[in-house]
């Protein structure tokens, strides 16, 4: 199967109730050239009114972040583990996420990243959770890197805030900043 097709098939996915009262699946975007997947929690209204993932407020400044470190976004392939929005916001539940999941996994073992970022708690601990590892609080792995093997492809899984939780908080934006410039340095020097 094709990135494209497994596209579609996600925009057609009537897996979950969150088909219901969608508005768009938003399966993902960009590209794998740098080696590096980010992975988001669910799609927002701005994500579900156009099909895009980090396109909000939240999305704005992960862009910003990016652009200021000299990485386009497009050479960034975005995802989230939700691929529908839940209503109001909602973090998502336990069974919507292992419904929506094989889907990460397809996109993880079609685009062979060397790094996945993962942003904020609901990633952090489904990705970590992939390969063993238990996370209590996004905090105790945040800034770290942790070797694993997902959908049969040795990667790194890197962690750190949710640009919506900097946004709240803005005393987290220097962490977020140097997190995202290291996983991204590394990434690049280590590849190409
Ligand atoms: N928050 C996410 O986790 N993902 C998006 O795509 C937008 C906001």
């Amino acid at each position: 199967m094709t990135l494209e097709e497994l596209h579609e098939v996600i925009k057609n996915c009537t897996r979950c109730p969150l088909h219901k009262t969608r508005r768009n699946a938003v399966p993902g975007e960009g590209d794998i050239k740098l080696g590096i997947m980010i992975v988001g929690e669910a799609p927002g209204a701005s994500e579900d009114e156009v099909g895009r993932p980090f396109v909000g407020a939240a999305g704005q400044l992960l862009t910003k972040t990016l652009a200021e470190l000299g990485i386009q976004r497009g050479d960034v392939y975005i995802t989230n583990v939700v691929k529908c929005r839940p209503p109001g916001n909602r973090p998502p539940a336990r069974e919507e996420a292992a419904a929506c999941l094989p889907y990460l996994l397809k996109q993880i073992s079609i685009l062979k990243p060397k790094r996945v970022v993962a942003l904020g708690a609901v990633s952090a601990k489904t990705l970590l959770g992939l390969v063993g590892k238990e996370v209590e609080k996004v905090g105790d792995v945040r800034g770290r890197c942790y070797p694993g093997k997902i959908a049969g492809v040795q990667l790194e899984i890197c962690v750190t805030y949710h640009p919506a939780a900097v946004l709240r908080n803005p005393r987290l934006g220097e962490d977020f900043r140097r997190d995202i410039a290291t996983f991204f340095k590394g990434g690049l020097d280590r590849y190409f």
